[in-house]
């Protein structure tokens, strides 16, 4: 696990941005696996502002992304379908069909489940962008979570609505369940990028760099993984 220590999030964003935009130029036709929140949408303004400078096209590109709510629908601004197409597929050049957003219809959850997981074996994700939960979740992998686990339907801990909430403005509008790649879909992907800023995040930080691996702390699952960088700042780092 490679860890680069910068100053803020807008050096973060600058250093996840450079291996993705990297990653596109060495190969167009590039499958990258995506992630919502605070953590990336810097990343997303730097892959538009580089698409802008005709220095990289997503025409290519293919993206699956992590997870989903389940019981809002994808034209809700909450939904991460939503968010995707706001922070950055509206703005690149990316074609509809190759985005993928997991959906887990009412109902078929099962069947929805098993046909992203079919999709992710079918194809290899050439770079993995993540953020971390604070108490280590990567996707929604809740503590706990086997690290065989494929894509599934979960149940939110309170934590993670707590955390949600400030995008839903109180806690009985964020969803308690959504549908995730799981932590073997997650480990597949050839080279995974993480992003861990801000003073939020120390706690998480200080597990992840303390090296021991467990279920009770997904994100320590990739200290088995080949390939894979750790981006932190100076808020996130003060612990170590
Ligand atoms: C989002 C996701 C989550 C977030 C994590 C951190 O697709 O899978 O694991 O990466 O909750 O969220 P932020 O970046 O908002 O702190």
């Amino acid at each position: 696990m490679e860890v680069i220590k910068c100053k803020n999030y807008e050096e973060a964003s600058k250093i996840a941005s450079d291996i993705l935009i990297q990653q596109i130029k060495e190969k167009p036709d590039c499958i990258l696996g995506l992630a919502t929140g605070s953590s990336p949408i810097g990343t997303y303004q730097k892959l538009i502002e580089a698409y802008q400078q005709h220095q990289i096209s997503f025409q290519r590109v293919s993206t699956y992304n992590l997870d989903e709510y389940i019981g809002i629908s994808r034209q809700n601004d909450q939904s991460y379908y939503y968010f995707m197409h706001d922070h950055l597929f509206h703005h690149i050049d990316i074609l509809e069909k190759n985005i993928h957003v997991p959906y887990a219809e009412i109902g078929r959850e099962e069947e929805c489940c098993k046909a992203y997981t079919e999709a992710l074996k079918k194809i290899c994700v050439d770079v993995q962008l993540l953020g971390i939960g604070a108490n280590g979740h990567i996707g929604f992998n809740e503590p706990g979570t086997p690290f065989d686990q494929e894509t599934f339907v979960v149940t939110l801990t309170e934590k993670t609505r707590q955390d949600n909430m400030r995008f839903f403005g109180s806690i009985d509008k964020v969803p308690t369940k959504a549908i995730t790649m799981g932590i073997q879909n997650i480990m597949a992907a050839k080279k995974i990028v993480l992003i861990a800023t801000g003073e939020s995040k120390k706690e998480a930080v200080k597990e992840l760099l303390s090296h021991k691996i467990s279920t009770a702390f997904p994100a320590s699952v990739l200290h088995q993984h080949p390939n894979v960088v750790v981006i932190i700042d100076k808020a996130s780092a003060q612990l170590l």
